[in-house]
């Protein structure tokens, strides 16, 4: 990252509670560079999808900051509830809709999107009849034809035989880098790590180790 660019994520002292009191996130501070791919990892009940979801706007924060580069797209553990149209084709153009673009447009962004993701020749397919996997790229392709700067993604290989979450990651990894996105990825499966620029673990609502992902790999098996 050059020294005068913006992060495309940044969180500064972040804290929020549940209404009965309950902290969640207690000064929390990371930095996600511009064209990065890094992964947040923190056992069950660490705070990694409350994180995501103040991230992307759906839960507002006690106190801290948080800069994100808009547009932000959000991909959750089940595709199933992310996907809203009957066809690959109107799930990826249902998220243009706010933008009033003409067809031609729309047409284009949904097929560069899907072609991102190498998913063009599915464009007419019926929803359910694609695998898990498929779904998530369906998925991630709705945020790239959003033209997202930022992908925030929870889980996504949760529900994923191995093959398929290692194309997903590989998918991820390559967006990132072609189109210089940011993606956050959060995850229990260390073999994921390889394929990002640094993570972030999380214990008890806050950051307590970040960077390499190798190191963080030992940390993490070592205890
Ligand atoms: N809607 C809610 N109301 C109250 N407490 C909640 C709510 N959602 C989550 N929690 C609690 O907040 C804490 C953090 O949850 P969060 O879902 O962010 O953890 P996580 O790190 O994503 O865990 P996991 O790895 O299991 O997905 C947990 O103790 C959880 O039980
Ligand atoms: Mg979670």
């Amino acid at each position: 990252m050059s020294l005068n660019q913006q992060p495309a994520i940044a969180v500064r002292d972040l804290c929020f509670n549940w209404p009965d009191g309950t902290s969640v996130l207690s000064s929390c501070s990371l930095e996600v560079p511009k064209g990065e791919f890094w992964m947040l990892l923190g056992t069950n009940g660490s705070g990694k999808s409350t994180l995501l979801r103040l991230l992307a706007g759906l839960l507002a924060p006690k106190s801290g900051q948080i800069e994100i580069q808009p547009p932000v797209g959000f991909v959750f553990q089940n595709p199933d509830h992310q996907l809203v149209m009957p066809t690959v084709g109107a799930d990826v153009a249902f998220g243009l809709v706010e933008e009033k673009l003409p067809p031609v447009s729309i047409r284009q962004r949904v097929d560069e999107a899907l072609d991102l993701v190498n998913l063009l020749p599915l464009r007419g397919r019926p929803i359910y009849a694609l695998s898990g996997g498929q779904k998530q790229r369906i998925a991630i392709a709705g945020a790239i034809a959003r033209r997202c700067e930022v992908l925030l993604l929870d889980e996504p290989t949760a529900l994923l035989d191995p093959d398929s979450q290692l194309d997903l990651v590989r998918q991820v990894r390559q967006l990132v880098t072609r189109q210089q996105i940011c993606a956050l990825w959060v995850t229990h499966r260390l073999d994921e790590l390889d394929y990002c620029d640094g993570g972030f673990l999380l214990e008890r609502g806050r950051v307590v180790a970040q960077g390499e992902p190798n190191r963080l790999k030992q940390r993490l098996t070592s205890t």
